[in-house]
Formats: structure tokens, sequence, C-alpha cells
């Protein structure tokens, strides 16, 4: 994605989706403090009171040419963001033909299409770059993005049992993917 887009909310409200960039740092450090606080949280790495990223790593990492990392904002504030990362894309076995997708968006502005808007601008990043098959790790009770990916024709080809212990309980994940190319 090279420019801003305008997208409207399903409930009218229009928000602007771009690539994050090294500047808005400290609009997305507000974000993911936010966020580490809503509910959807538990569903990723986020945590109440995590430490504040590192500045230069951060950077870096929403730099790099072997990833897509973007946010919708509503105003000045960031109200959900994704990301797509090639893995391993050095490598002369992958050469970053795979690639992860992940994204969050704040609890008030779920269920408003975004989270759909966001793996389609993912997934036409991929076709652009080279990549050949999307993958993702969800959490088992995580069906609103267990959803949201096979409406996107992923499909589910494992599961990691006892991957992670949250709140006195075991959480398996699910691993989805998508072939774009063979
Ligand atoms: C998963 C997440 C990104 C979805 O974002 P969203 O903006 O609500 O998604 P959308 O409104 O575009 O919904 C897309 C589709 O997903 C499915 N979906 C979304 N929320 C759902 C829910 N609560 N229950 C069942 N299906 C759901 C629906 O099929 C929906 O399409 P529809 O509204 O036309 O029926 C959001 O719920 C979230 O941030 N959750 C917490 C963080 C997280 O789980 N991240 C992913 C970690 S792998």
């Amino acid at each position: 994605m090279n420019r801003a887009i305008q997208f409207k909310l399903k409930n009218g409200k229009v928000v602007t989706i771009r690539r994050v960039r090294a500047g808005d740092y400290d609009a997305m450090m507000k974000y993911l403090a936010k966020f580490s606080r809503d509910v959807g949280a538990v569903q990723t790495f986020r945590y109440p009171g995590e430490p504040k990223k590192d500045k230069e790593e951060s950077m870096r990492f929403y730099e790099s040419p072997d990833r897509c990392f973007i946010a919708a904002w509503d105003g000045d504030n960031i109200i959900g963001s994704a990301s797509i990362s090639k893995v391993m894309p050095k490598h002369p076995y992958c050469m970053g033909r795979v690639a992860g997708v992940g994204m969050s968006v704040l609890n008030k502005y779920t269920r408003n299409g975004l989270g759909s808007k966001f793996l389609q601008i993912l997934e036409k990043w991929a076709c652009e770059n080279g990549v050949k098959k999307l993958k993702a790790g969800i959490r088992h009770k995580n069906i609103a993005s267990i959803v949201n990916c096979i409406k996107h024709d992923f499909i589910i080809t494992g599961i990691q049992y006892n991957e992670l212990y949250i709140d006195g309980e075991w959480q398996h994940e699910y691993l989805l993917e998508k072939i774009l190319e063979k």
C-alpha cells in the first residue's frame, strides 16, 4: 500500500488507512497502551502494563521492506493496526515466499469491516511482493479472528496444543493458511 485510503466503516464513520512510518512511533505506542487494556488484547501478545517497545527497533520494523505495517486512524488516533511479515526473506529455502499476518482493532471499533479490509490490503501487498502463502496462528477461542480468516479463504491446517498459559488456562493455537500461488 503506497497511498493513504479513506475507508467507510459499517457505522458510517470514515477512517484513514495507511502505512505506519517511523514518525508514527508515538501514535503507535499510544494505541498499543490503549489496546493492551482492551478485551481483545488477551488474543494477542499484548498485556496490561507491558513495557514500551524500543523506539529504534520499532522504527526499523515499520520501515522494513520485508513487511507491510498498516494502521487505521480516526482523526489523530490509531484505532487498529495490521501487519504482514515475510518469513526468513534472505534464506535461500524461504526467500520470503511465506508471510505471517496479524492484526488488532480497538473493541469499540470492531464489527465494522476493518478487520476484513486489513486482510484484503495485506493480501494485495503479498501478491505484489512475491509472497505465495499467508499464515496465521490464532488462539482456539478467538472466534472473531478465525471466522474473519475463513471468510477470506484461509483453511485450518493444524493445531498446537498448550501454546500459552493465560489466566490459569492453557490456550491452544490453530494454524491457518492461504495459498496464494502454487
Ligand atoms: C479479529 C479482529 C481483528 C476482527 O476485526 P473486525 O474489525 O471486528 O472485523 P470485521 O468487522 O471486518 O469482521 C470481518 C468478519 O469476521 C467475522 N467476525 C468478526 N467478529 C466476529 C465475532 N465476534 N464473532 C464471529 N465472527 C466475527 C465475521 O465473519 C465478519 O464479517 P461480517 O461482519 O460480514 O459477518 C478483532 O476482533 C480484534 O481486534 N480482536 C482482538 C485481537 C485479535 O484477535 N487479533 C487477531 C490475533 S490472530
